[in-house]
């Protein structure tokens, strides 16, 4: 992993504080805090995927392979993932656009991890007869086992030469040469490049065959990394893709990184059907732990939901303290594990009841919201901090914003400041509930070590109280996995907006401006130029947050502070594909403890700083509500 250089950075002064957390009060004490960025011009960067060069533009892209074609609604089977998708199924394509410098060819030169069976490149969609049909289907030219080419010179469409403007849709098809183990094949990503224009486009299907456009930049939620639109019918499968702009080198690690997110770290296997057990991973889970994987906190890399009364809260981070401070417990350390490998786990904590509050809208119309009954068992900690497993998309792209830009952005609320635990250097808190992790390889080191009971560089103890006894050595994982696993989860692609041109969602937008939602949940920044990877460079997101902790009142608040943020304290939470959260979790839940059954629930539980934009919400015509409510299902 790339650091940023130590020696021509320059600090940045943000407002922090110094707070004094007792249960819902805080005590601020204003002070700057210098905080040193994670990335600037002296950190080392990956090499960019578009080049322009005086005789082409040249776009470079990875793709995997997939089981059928995009458009085809019936099969369900594109965005899924075949077995072994981290053995030989990945490429490399360079689109060589001579046409953009006044020549006449559009190249596509591919790279394979093994030799190919007459790789096939379909172009230009046509959708006669087949949603999986194109004008051109050529077989591609070997240059070598591991290198293809094909050149288009004609627009079958428009029966002229390809000229700039053109939009050519590809699919290309990696057929491995038998024998193979799993499946030989397979298809690729629809991927659309528009000539002239540099870099992928995320696409929507338009017409009756669903022909690629590219899509309005105010539905590209996570830049260039957006997905095109989903026609495949996988619902469960959307926080699980390759960014569209995914550099050729970050292919394999994300596919690996993959393996390992979906890898049950006792047993060894895999989540996914038809995938062999992970030997080099058996036996690392534990002593202590809560869930068995990655992914089976982040349902399908998306939220999870709270589980039934009475039964263990597993897929939770449970912070316990001795004290309002979070001072670690002595029994328990910082995070509870409700589960264990030998002997008895440490204590247990279930939902024992849900406690509900009458209210109503300004209208009459009534409402009811739930707040959880916690009920531990062993050891019961006074202090503590419970939140649910968040989804994952995006997260790199949220590393990829520059300091300076959060703490100047117009609001309320402040940073955190964290402790680096590589460097020590104080730092931007970005990750978790209460951006407590400076970086997104912490906060999974972190997972692994308080959710897993696995070890890394970075936090190579594990967690355990003074008076706990000693159950032995927990596993470690490798440096080289670690990286893995964050290469995965920083370029996962984040889905497009959806019916961003309806008027519900448009009166929608305009009122979340006018009662202030917008002040935290910032709709548009542009990520720093400096950010070691290429797909998360420069790029304008729509993530709805500013990155920054807010007072969220009583209500919302816990009995106990993490390091410099307040029980009430929160990070205003990205709506960045919240509309998907129906089918990727298979329910909803909202808010850092999944208290919210829906949009309309989570915007009632805001208060403090945010108490005037709930109140201008509540006292909303219930048709100015659902405008509003349409516009979130629009993210
Ligand atoms: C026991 C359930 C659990 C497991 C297992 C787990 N997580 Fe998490 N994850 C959480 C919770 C809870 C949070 C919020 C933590 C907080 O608020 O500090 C979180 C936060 C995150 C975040 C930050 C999200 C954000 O919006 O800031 C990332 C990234 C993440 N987890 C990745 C991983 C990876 C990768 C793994 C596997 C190595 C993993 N998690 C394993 C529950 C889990
Ligand atoms: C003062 C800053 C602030 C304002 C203003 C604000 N929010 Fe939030 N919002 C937050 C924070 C912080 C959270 C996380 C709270 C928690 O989880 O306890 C949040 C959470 C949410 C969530 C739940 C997200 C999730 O994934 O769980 C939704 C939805 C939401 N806000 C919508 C809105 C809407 C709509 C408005 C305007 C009516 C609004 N917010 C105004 C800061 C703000």
């Amino acid at each position: 992993m790339t650091r940023s250089g130590i020696g021509a950075w320059a600090f940045l002064l943000v407002s922090a504080c110094v707070c004094l957390g007792t249960h819902n009060t805080s005590v601020r004490a204003q002070a700057s805090v210098k905080v040193m960025p994670l990335f600037d011009s002296d950190t080392k960067r990956e090499p960019e995927t578009i080049e322009d060069t005086p005789n082409a533009l040249i776009t470079r892209v990875a793709d995997r392979v997939r089981d059928r074609h995009a458009r085809e609604g019936m099969f369900h089977s594109y965005d899924h993932y075949l077995p072994l998708y981290w053995e030989k199924r990945t490429v490399a394509i360079e689109i060589v656009d001579r046409v953009a410098k006044g020549g006449d060819s559009v190249t596509y030169n591919i790279t394979a991890l093994a030799p190919l069976n007459k790789p096939n490149l379909r172009a230009f969609f046509e959708g006669k007869g087949t949603v999986a049909q194109y004008a051109t289907n050529l077989t591609s030219t070997q240059v070598d086992p591991l290198h293809y080419t094909a050149t288009l010179k004609h627009n079958p469409m428009e029966r002229r030469p390809i000229k700039i403007g053109d939009r050519i849709e590809i699919e290309f098809s990696p057929f491995l040469q038998p024998p193979v183990q799993g499946r030989t094949n397979y298809y690729g990503t629809a991927i659309l490049y528009v000539v002239g224009q540099p870099g992928i486009v995320p696409w929507e299907g338009r017409g009756p065959r669903k022909d690629s456009f590219p899509l309005p930049e105010i539905a590209w939620s996570g830049g260039r990394t957006t997905l095109h639109e989903q026609y495949s019918n996988e619902p469960k499968e959307r926080f699980k893709q390759i960014a569209t702009n995914l550099a050729p080198i970050n292919a394999q690690p994300f596919m690996l990184g993959r393996r390992l997110h979906h890898t049950d770290f006792g047993s060894g296997a895999h989540s996914e059907r038809g995938n062999p057990i992970y030997t080099e991973q058996v036996g690392k889970l534990g002593p202590r732990f809560n869930e068995r994987s990655c992914v089976g906190c982040h349902v399908n890399n998306g939220r999870a939901l709270p589980p039934a009364v009475g039964a263990p809260l597993l897929k939770y981070l449970v912070r316990v303290g001795s004290d309002a401070k979070g001072t670690p417990h002595p029994k328990l350390g910082a995070a509870l594990q409700g589960q264990s490998t030998k002997g008895t786990p440490e204590a247990g904590v279930t939902i024992s009841s849900w406690t509900t509050i009458d209210g109503a809208y300004g209208d009459g119309t009534p409402f009811t919201l739930r707040k959880p009954n916690y009920q531990f068992t062993g050891v019961v900690p006074e202090f503590y901090s419970i939140r649910i497993a968040p989804p994952l998309v995006g997260m790199g792209l949220l590393e990829a914003l520059h300091e300076a830009d959060i703490a100047a952005a117009p609001g309320k609320g402040r940073t955190r400041t964290v402790s680096d635990p590589e460097t020590g250097q104080v730092r931007m808190g970005r990750f978790g509930w209460k951006a407590g992790q400076v970086r997104l390889s912490h906060q999974i080191a972190s997972a692994l070590n308080n959710d897993m009971g696995i070890t890394t560089t970075i936090y190579p103890n594990p967690d355990r109280g003074s008076e706990q006894p000693d159950l032995g050595p927990s596993a470690k994982l490798a440096p080289a996995d670690l990286d893995n696993l964050y290469r995965y989860v920083a370029t996962l692609g984040v889905p497009p907006r959806r019916n961003i041109t309806e008027e519900q969602v448009a009166k929608g937008e305009s009122l979340f401006a006018s009662v202030k939602c917008s002040q935290c949940h910032l709709p548009i920044m542009k990520t720093s130029p400096h950010h070691p990877l290429a797909e998360l460079r420069n790029q304008t997101i729509r993530a709805y947050t500013d990155m920054r902790l807010h007072d969220m009142g009583a209500g919302l608040a816990d009995n106990m502070a993490e390091g410099n943020a307040a029980g009430a304290e929160w990070r205003t939470t990205p709506l960045w594909s919240i509309s998907l959260t129906p089918g990727v979790s298979g329910g909803e839940a909202y808010l850092h403890d999944g208290r919210a059954r829906n949009l309309s629930e989570a915007i009632l539980w805001h208060g403090g700083e945010a108490q005037a934009s709930k109140e201008a919400f509540r006292t909303m015509s219930a048709a100015d509500r659902a405008a509003l409510i349409r516009f979130l299902q629009s993210l």
